[in-house]
C-alpha cells in the first residue's frame, strides 16, 4: 500500500496573515483571484497593489486552455517567484497549469499536453492555494481540469510534480459564498468521497478520509442553511480537505466520467453532474465493495442506498435543481450521451466494470 500527499496544510487559520508569513518580502507574486475578491479586506492585507506583484481576476469557469494561455503568457513575461490561488477550482486549475507551464517552460495548455513531462526549465515558483469553495479538493491533488470549448473536450494536467506546496483554509473567506454554489460544491466533496471508495486504486488510508468526509457531509448538510454557522462551514471545509486527500491518491470513478458530458453540453454545475450518478452506481458498486458497505451505511446514518438518495434530496430541495430534466435534458438525448459519458481513465478505475446498457440506466435513473 502507497499512500502520498506532499502538500503542506494550514487549517483554520487567517490568510492574510499566514500569506504574509509564507510570501516573504519582495518576492514577485502572481496572485490568481476569484472576481470580485479585489473588494474585499481580506485583498488589502494580501497587496498593497505594488509592482511586485501581479493580480489576475478574470479567471473562466471551468477553466479553457484559451483563456489558460493568456496567463501563461503573462506569466513567462512577469516571472513570479510565488504563485497564490485564491477562489473556486477554476482559479484553483487555472494557477497550476500556469505553474506547470512555467516549470516546464511551456508557451501553451496545448504543447503541456503534447509535451509529456520532460523538465526543460527546473524553475518552479511556490505554489499557495486558498480554496473558497468546499468541494474542489484541487488544492491538494496534483491534477487540474481543462476544457478545450472550440472542440468540446475535456482534459487534465496531472503529474508529480504538480501539486501545490501549501494549501490554507480560513473559513471567513466563504461567508459570502451563494447557497447554491455551497450546495454544489459539498456535493462534489460528496461525490469524491464515493468515488474513492468504489474505486481500483483505494488504499486504507483514502478509505479512512473518504469514510470521514461522507461522516460530516451527512452531519452538516441538512444545516446548510443561510447564514451558514461557522462550526457547520467548518465541518463542510474540513470534509472537503478529507475527500481532496482521499481522491487525491485514487483519482476519480463513473460518476465524474459521466458527469463531464452533462457539464459540457448542458453546463449543469460540475457538483450536481458528479453526484446525481453516486445513487443508482451506489446500486451496482455495492458489489464489488461489500466489506465497506456496513461503515459507509454506519456514516451515512442510512440502511440501503435508496434511504440515502431520499436523505441527499431532501438536504438539497429547493436550494439546486438535482435531476437531467430540471437541467432541460431531453428524454430522447440520453442515448446520445452514453458514449460521452465513458472518459476512459476515469471508468476504468471504477471497481465495478460498466458497458453501455448500465450507464444508459444510470442516466434514465437520474433523469427525474
Ligand atoms: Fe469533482
Amino acid at each position: 500500500m502507497k499512500y502520498y500527499n506532499p502538500v503542506k496544510i494550514s487549517f483554520d487559520t487567517i490568510c492574510g496573515e499566514e500569506l504574509s508569513k509564507l510570501s516573504g518580502i519582495g518576492k514577485k507574486r502572481l496572485i490568481f483571484c476569484y472576481d470580485g475578491f479585489e473588494k474585499t479586506g481580506t485583498f488589502s492585507t494580501i497587496t498593497d497593489g505594488g509592482e511586485n506583484d501581479l493580480v489576475i481576476t478574470d479567471v473562466e469557469e471551468n477553466p479553457s486552455i484559451q483563456s489558460i494561455d493568456k496567463f501563461l503568457k503573462s506569466a513567462h513575461n512577469f516571472k513570479p517567484e510565488i504563485i497564490i490561488a485564491i477562489g473556486g477550482g477554476s482559479v484553483i486549475d487555472t494557477a497550476k497549469v500556469v505553474r506547470f507551464g512555467l516549470y516546464l517552460n511551456r508557451s501553451s495548455v496545448k504543447e503541456l499536453l503534447e509535451g509529456g513531462v520532460t523538465r526543460i526549465s527546473g524553475e518552479k515558483p511556490l505554489l499557495i492555494t486558498v480554496p473558497t469553495t468546499h468541494g474542489t479538493g484541487s488544492e491538494v491533488t496534483m491534477w487540474a481540469t481543462v476544457w478545450d470549448k472550440v472542440e468540446n473536450k475535456k482534459y487534465s494536467v496531472s503529474d508529480i510534480e504538480n501539486y501545490p506546496d501549501h494549501a490554507l483554509y480560513d473559513h471567513r473567506l466563504f461567508s459570502t459564498l451563494p447557497m447554491s454554489v455551497s450546495v454544489s460544491s459539498t456535493l462534489d466533496a460528496l461525490s469524491h468521497s464515493f468515488e474513492a471508495l468504489w474505486n481500483k486504486n483505494s488504499n486504507p488510508v483514502s478509505d479512512h478520509f473518504a469514510f470521514e468526509s461522507i461522516k460530516l457531509i451527512i452531519k452538516y448538510i441538512d444545516d446548510l442553511n443561510d447564514p451558514v454557522p461557522a462550526d457547520v462551514r467548518k465541518g463542510l471545509i474540513l470534509a472537503s480537505m478529507y475527500a481532496g486527500l482521499a481522491f487525491s491518491n485514487t483519482k476519480t470513478a463513473a460518476a465524474h466520467s459521466i458527469s463531464y458530458p452533462l457539464t459540457l453540453n448542458y453546463g449543469i454545475p460540475h457538483g450536481i453532474a458528479c453526484s446525481m450518478p453516486l445513487f443508482p452506481l451506489l446500486k451496482i458498486n455495492s458489489k464489488g465493495m461489500v466489506d465497506k458497505l456496513d461503515r459507509l451505511f454506519m456514516n451515512c446514518e442510512v440502511k440501503s442506498p435508496e434511504e440515502l438518495e431520499k436523505k441527499i434530496k431532501a438536504a438539497v430541495k429547493g436550494k439546486v435543481p438535482f435531476s437531467l430534466e430540471e437541467f432541460g435534458v431531453k428524454e430522447n438525448e440520453l442515448e446520445g450521451l452514453v458514449g460521452q459519458s465513458f472518459t476512459k481513465e476515469r471508468m476504468a478505475n471504477n471497481i465495478i466494470e460498466l458497458d453501455s446498457g448500465d450507464v444508459r440506466k444510470i442516466l434514465g435513473d437520474i433523469y427525474k
